[in-house]
């Protein structure tokens, strides 16, 4: 360098930077203020690296005075701390300043204190700075720090702020809105940590919360997914030495200018300063929608925004208040549907044990606990342990949440979110209306969730709520006693116009009640006596039943020897009409086909476990399918079913009754029935749905039944040349091989192989289920013999829905 003493030109040039340099130590300096060197209104002090600034402004339209930080040099004034934001000053005479005790305070004209520190600081020279980070740092001369402004904050929530997270603390509202867009004085909206569990961010009104984050799970807040997609900014929650814990968080790039704040309307919002247009830009702001409010739909319903009607009851709850709900007014929430196993005495009926529902993509509820799970333990185990716990989930990150409270504010999300598992009764789990299993077909169908369908959920469940007591003559439940005039007058005179069919037992026919009912009355001939016996059978039975795809009895009418039963008119009439007529199949295309098969196979279900009666039918066959106006199927004709108890599985009779064809091996050789049985029905009527044949038309036939040539074909994996032709090009080639390959295991000769009829419902419903491979039919014509006497003896149900594996999937 040229700078030496010979050097007259060197000397100056040196005595001029070194005094420019102390002038700019002395301007810099302004970041600090001093005992007995006071900040009035009109002058600031300024961060060192001038990003923040210190001191006197009035909010927008406004001329009362706060002291406040914002940033230096922006354009657009945002103010992110305010002092004395209770106690503003009316003009402009107020001044920032150190006071003999060594408190920061705001006085006014008349020198009095608006505002202070309020610290007790022990020695007298106190000094304050403004940093960088926008804080306000007051300390002694002993270097210690006595106040900070980011431990008193306003409503900003600036980088490198602590927000404290303490247990013992409890709820922390850091932040306090303004009042109004120009009123700092606090207002009702408060944001900050609720530390319980795992610590979420949540806003409250008041007391009350208006929207939370979701729980903390290391990477982001769980009831945020997107917050995966964000690169400005890293959270942090930091443990210190001492046992506490704050969340900060930082930008990617250290230059970017990041805040987050709670606005004076109840908004949450983070905003970016963008630089090229010169203002700041909202990167998110929450709530973002109405699913975002909190607990919007109610306890027990899940909110979810891109459906028409955003809030649905959870499956296995209605609403508790049906009118409101129906009206939009969804604050009423949901209710369980069905009591828990657990809630309710066990009578001697053996009863399923309760399960668990997934939801899948769900912003989890809110108020969780904790479980700390040993090795030996699960979970869902802990869960089950407790008749407390109505839903648990596992996430990465938190661990093991169990809810013992009603569920609140849960959400759906088109993307992300987590898996809940919710208690329900056995009887829910196994009555699914719809697959709900992925996460894309939750979205799509989901009619268990719509308002409008739940009632008619629950009606379906009514059958299992209020059954008189089994064997009780005389508690059977209340039929309505049609007198035989109305009948009369209701089917014309049972006019030949008016009848619908005729079998064994009488004829069927259609008639009109003064209401405008359409009804069909099953009128007994005289002549039969086991029309009687039959008669008395089905009164018993089906009046105890109600589900929506069995045919609703409506009631009876008995008159000397005149015997009628009077049920629900179908107007499709049976499903053999339309499967087996070559100028009808067409219209059973594959949904509808698939539609009912799912029905037959729900209301089976619902005889077999779900009524607590155990019944078996013994005559499931295509003409007993009624359908009605939406060609939703019905089971009908109880006339042969037979109620087991609760511990019975199986039963001999010398009498087989049943249906050619439809009969299982181990009924008709040995006139041993049980579910069973029936899931061999099902099973064939399912592989006539699909191949639109009558199994009965196959007795010439290469090999002699609908079951051996089904298994032929899929043997040689051309089970696809099986499908109806006037579907097989339209149909859903997967869920038909799926419906075969269930037949096929439903067919099978050993009852003890074959699926219980809830296993046949998640199989055909659930495409991730692995199916087991069905043995071949020997059992193909009445000739051939059939030895199973190990499951015959025994008799249990060996396959049950707990053998079946539901893989859970994501769409995609
Ligand atoms: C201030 O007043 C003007 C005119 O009345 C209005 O347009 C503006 O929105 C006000 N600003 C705020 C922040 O209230
Ligand atoms: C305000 O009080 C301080 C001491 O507390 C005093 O030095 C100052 O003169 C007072 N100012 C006025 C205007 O009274
Ligand atoms: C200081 O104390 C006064 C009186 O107790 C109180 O009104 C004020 O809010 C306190 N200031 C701060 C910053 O806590
Ligand atoms: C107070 O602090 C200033 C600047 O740091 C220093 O010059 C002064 O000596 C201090 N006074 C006392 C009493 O400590
Ligand atoms: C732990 O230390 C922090 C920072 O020093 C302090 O703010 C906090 O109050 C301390 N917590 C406890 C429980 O001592
Ligand atoms: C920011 O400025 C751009 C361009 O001037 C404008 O389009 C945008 O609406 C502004 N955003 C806000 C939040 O004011
Ligand atoms: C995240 O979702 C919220 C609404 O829930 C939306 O406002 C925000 O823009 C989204 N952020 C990203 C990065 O997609
Ligand atoms: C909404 O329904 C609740 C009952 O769930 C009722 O108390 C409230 O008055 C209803 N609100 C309106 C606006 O009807
Ligand atoms: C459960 O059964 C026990 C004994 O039968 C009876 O004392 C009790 O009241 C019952 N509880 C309920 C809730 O029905
Ligand atoms: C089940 O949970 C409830 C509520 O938390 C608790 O009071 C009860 O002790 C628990 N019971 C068992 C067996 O753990
Ligand atoms: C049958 O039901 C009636 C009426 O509910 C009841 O009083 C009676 O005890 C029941 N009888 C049996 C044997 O359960
Ligand atoms: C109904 O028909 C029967 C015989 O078919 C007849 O005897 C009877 O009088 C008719 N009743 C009415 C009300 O028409």
């Amino acid at each position: 360098m040229g700078i030496t003493g010979r050097n007259p030109v060197g000397i100056f040039l040196f005595l001029f930077l070194f005094i420019s340099y102390f002038l700019s130590l002395f301007c810099q300096a302004a970041n600090t203020i001093t005992q007995g060197q006071p900040i009035r209104d009109g002058q600031t002090v300024i961060s060192e690296g001038q990003n923040f600034e210190l001191g006197f402004f009035s909010p927008a339209n406004s001329s009362s005075r706060y002291v406040g930080i914002w940033y230096y040099s922006l354009p657009e004034k945002a103010v992110i701390w305010v002092g004395n934001r209770e106690s503003p000053i009316s003009d402009q005479s107020g001044v920032l300043w150190i006071g003999e005790n060594g408190n920061l305070m705001v006085l006014d004209g008349n020198n009095k204190s608006v505002w202070s520190t309020n610290a007790s600081i022990p020695s007298q020279n106190a000094t304050a700075a403004l940093n960088d980070e926008g804080d306000l740092i007051l300390s002694g001369s002993d270097n210690k720090v006595y106040w900070q402004s980011s431990n008193d904050p306003t409503d900003t929530f600036l980088p490198g702020m602590r927000v404290q997270v303490n247990a013992e603390m409890g709820e922390n509202r850091a932040f306090t809105s303004w009042k109004s867009a120009n009123d700092p004085s606090p207002g009702r909206y408060s944001l900050g940590v609720d530390p319980r569990a795992s610590p979420q961010i949540v806003v409250w009104e008041g007391e009350d919360r208006r929207w939370r984050s979701g729980h903390w799970d290391g990477r982001i807040f769980s009831g945020v997914p997107n917050m995966t997609g964000n690169y400005l900014y890293g959270f942090g929650l930091s443990d210190l030495e001492n046992g506490s814990r704050y969340f900060t968080y930082t930008p990617s790039n250290a230059a970017d200018k990041l805040r987050f704040r709670i606005r004076w309307d109840g908004y949450e919002e983070q905003l970016r300063w963008q630089k090229d247009t010169g203002n700041w830009s909202v990167i998110q702001s929450q709530p973002a929608n109405q699913c975002e409010l909190y607990n919007k739909c109610g306890d027990f319903a899940v909110c979810s925004a891109s459906d028409s009607a955003i809030c649905s009851c959870m499956k296995g709850f209605v609403p508790k208040y049906t009118d409101q709900w129906n009206k939009g007014n969804w604050s009423g929430g949901c209710m369980r549907s069905t009591q828990l196993q657990c809630q309710r005495n066990v009578s001697n009926i053996a009863e399923e044990t309760d399960g668990f529902f997934d939801l899948m993509c769900m912003k989890l509820p809110d108020f969780p606990d904790l479980m700390v799970v040993d090795s030996d333990e699960t979970c869902e185990g802990m869960c089950l342990q407790n008749c407390s716990c109505i839903a648990y989930a596992e996430v990465n990150g938190i661990g093991c949440m169990i809810w013992k409270r009603d569920l609140v504010d849960v959400q759906h999300f088109a993307k992300g979110g987590n898996k809940l598992r919710i208690r329900l009764a056995h009887s829910e789990l196994v009555l699914p209306t719809v697959s709900s299993i992925s996460c894309c077909k939750y979205k799509q169908d989901k009619p268990i969730f719509e308002a409008s369908k739940s009632r008619e959920f629950s009606t379906d469940l009514s059958g299992s709520v209020d059954l008189a007591i089994e064997g009780n003559e005389t508690s059977r439940p209340e039929l309505p006693l049609f007198n035989f005039n109305s009948v009369v007058i209701a089917t014309n005179n049972f006019s030949e116009d008016n009848k619908l069919g005729e079998g064994g037992f009488g004829s069927v026919y259609k008639g009109r009640l003064p209401g405008g009912q359409e009804i069909a009355v099953k009128r007994l001939s005289r002549r039969s006596v086991q029309g009687l016996e039959e008669f008395k059978n089905e009164i018993i039975l089906i009046a105890k039943l109600q589900h929506r795809n069995l045919v609703r009895l409506l009631g009876c009418c008995i008159q000397g020897e005149e015997k009628m039963l009077l049920y629900e008119y179908m107007p499709n009439k049976s499903l053999d009409g339309f499967l087996f007529d070559s100028s009808k199949q067409a219209l059973l295309d594959w949904r509808k086909r698939f539609t009912i098969i799912e029905g037959i196979a729900r209301g089976l279900l619902y005889l077999h476990r779900d009524s607590r009666l155990r019944i078996i039918h013994r005559d499931l066959k295509a003409s007993n399918i009624l359908l009605d106006e939406d060609m939703n199927p019905k089971i009908s004709d109880f006339g042969m079913a037979r109620i087991f108890g609760g511990n019975q599985h199986e039963a001999n009779t010398n009498r087989v009754v049943g249906t050619y064809g439809y009969m299982s091996p181990e009924y008709a050789m040995e006139g041993l029935f049980s579910v069973k049985s029936d899931v061999y029905s099902f099973g064939v009527l399912l592989l006539e749905i699909i191949t639109g044949r009558r199994n009965t038309s196959f007795r010439l036939s290469e090999y002699s039944s609908l079951i051996g040539h089904v298994w032929h074909l899929w043997h040689e994996e051309k089970a696809m040349e099986l499908v109806d032709p006037s579907i097989r090009d339209t149909c859903s080639r997967d869920e038909a091989l799926r419906c075969i390959h269930v037949g096929m295991l439903c067919v099978q000769d050993s009852a003890a192989q074959r699926p219980t009829m809830s296993s046949v419902v998640i199989m055909l419903e659930s495409e991730a289920t692995a199916l087991p491979l069905p043995r071949q039919p020997t059992f193909t014509s009445m000739r051939s013999s059939f030895v199973d006497t190990e499951s015959c003896m025994e008799g249990h149900e060996i396959v049950s829905s707990n053998d079946v594996t539901v893989t859970m999937v994501f769409g995609r």
